[in-house]
């Protein structure tokens, strides 16, 4: 099928990419013309594992191209996917700007039918609002159908998650836009879920709230643990192997972060609000995820007492392992904190060090941990990479000036810490 792809950043790359290796054409377009050169020399934006492979295949095989010509992809294919960004606005709600814009475009490009999918994380009602504008602009002239197909896969390992989905689900208003969209996944072996608009945009709301309210469950579990001398990773495992409950999102930290969960929940409960349904759940799900930076913090300064003038090495900036995603990581707010208090703070990050910079311009960027934690009074942990976990502790130790470890993910064994001569403090143990 000739499909096409509006906004190439982390969803929208990876859907393209992935939908050209299924066999389908695909032109992904952007206004940002800096990535679409970027992407036409074959060089990935983004940093996500496995998707340079995908879309080199996608480039030899001529199925996937990159273009800045919006009007061009929506000429040229049957379904076109809406990825643009869905930001928070500053009451919580989603700006759906860019994708609103598209839309226009799209209305100014229709010639004859065409599906039109909205992918974007959007609040509930936005496929009927793109339905409405469009037929507005096109004067009911020319036959469309609006889908919405919400977009499942984890940074990180979103290509992995692209082709081996748990389930699709698919909103739409007609049989045909049914009939293309199962035509679309058919190389897929998943269940498929049919619904209308609303409800694919409420299953997309509701998915993502509810595993940031098990995260941060668990974190306000790890606050009992704390007090009452528990072990929250060992209570994560005896909840989790009750089939009913699942051991994943369990894990006690600094808090969610990233370019979803943060805005979906606070979108979400400004879509309740909006349909008279105040969501106090999720208001307090935000709440301890915040509470959860101050938790670190406190551990910090119970070690430290003071923190002005001391040295803080942060391991980890990404707001999880595997990206070099920075948007709303817990880092952020966490490292402002630290400078503000008067501490000098060196960094390091095995892939974000490039959009840390735009973000945190007062710190030192380091080599690798060892250089970080040089003359350091802490080492604070807070993105789980792997590589971390590996760590030479008593290496470690023997360049800093205090050996205080502050475990923001629970990466480390506590009794090989305190064995390697630290002082420890994880969240909940
Ligand atoms: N990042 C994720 O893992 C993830 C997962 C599920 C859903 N989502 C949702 O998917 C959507 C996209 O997220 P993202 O992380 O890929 O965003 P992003 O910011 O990485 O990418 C958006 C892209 O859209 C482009 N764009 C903006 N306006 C445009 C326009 N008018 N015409 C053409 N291109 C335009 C931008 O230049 C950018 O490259 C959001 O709604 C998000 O909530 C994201």
């Amino acid at each position: 099928m000739k499909l096409s792809v509006i906004g190439t950043g982390y969803v929208g790359l990876v859907t393209s990419a992935c939908l050209a290796d299924v066999g389908h054409e695909v032109i992904g377009a952007d206004r940002d013309a800096d990535r679409i050169e970027r992407l036409r020399q074959g060089r990935s934006p983004i940093f996500e594992p496995g998707l340079e492979e995908v879309l080199a295949r996608g480039a030899a095989s001529k199925r996937l191209r990159f273009t800045t010509d919006t009007v061009e992809a929506v000429r040229e294919s049957d379904v076109i996917f809406i990825t643009v960004g869905t930001p928070s606005l500053e009451s919580g709600n989603a700006d759906v700007t860019a994708v609103a814009a598209v839309a226009e475009t799209i209305a100014a490009s229709l010639t004859d039918y065409r599906l039109i999918v909205e992918k974007s994380t959007v609040p509930v009602r936005t496929g009927e609002r793109i339905r409405d504008q469009i037929h507005l602009l096109t004067r009911g002239a020319v036959p469309f159908d609006v889908a919405c197909n919400p977009e499942f896969t984890r940074e990180g390992a979103a290509v992995q998650d692209f082709m081996h989905p748990d389930r699709i689900v698919i909103g739409v208003e007609s049989e045909r836009a049914e009939r293309l969209m199962r035509d679309v996944y058919r190389p897929f072996d998943c269940p498929i879920l049919v619904t209308n608009l609303a409800t694919a945009e409420l299953i997309k709301h509701a998915s993502n709230a509810f595993l940031a309210m098990k995260i941060s469950y668990i974190n306000a579990v790890a606050n009992v643990c704390e007090r009452v001398g528990a072990d929250v990773g060992l209570v994560a495992q005896g909840m989790g192997q009750d089939a009913r409950i699942g051991r994943a999102f369990l894990n006690a930290g600094v808090g969610y972060g990233g370019s979803c969960f943060p805005k979906d929940v606070a979108a979400f409960v400004q879509i309740a609000s909006a349909a008279g349904y105040e969501f106090g759940l999720l208001k307090e799900v935000a709440r301890i995820n915040e509470g959860q930076r101050d938790v670190l913090l406190r551990h910090l300064t119970e070690a430290l007492w003071v923190l002005a003038n001391r040295t803080i090495a942060v391991l980890g900036l990404a707001y999880k392992p595997d990206t070099d995603d920075m948007r709303d990581a817990p880092s952020v707010p966490i490292i402002e904190r630290l400078c503000r208090d008067g501490a000098a703070v060196r960094v390091y990050d095995p892939v974000a060090e490039r959009n840390a910079r735009r973000v945190l311009p007062e710190v030192t960027y380091c080599a690798d941990p060892y250089d970080a934690a040089r003359g350091a009074d802490a080492v604070v942990l807070l993105t789980e990479w792997p590589e971390f976990g590996r760590l030479d502790l008593t290496r470690l130790r023997d360049v800093m000036r205090r050996p205080v470890l502050i475990d923001g993910r629970n990466v480390w064994d506590p009794e090989a810490a305190r064995a390697a001569g630290f002082h420890y403090a994880g969240m909940g143990r």
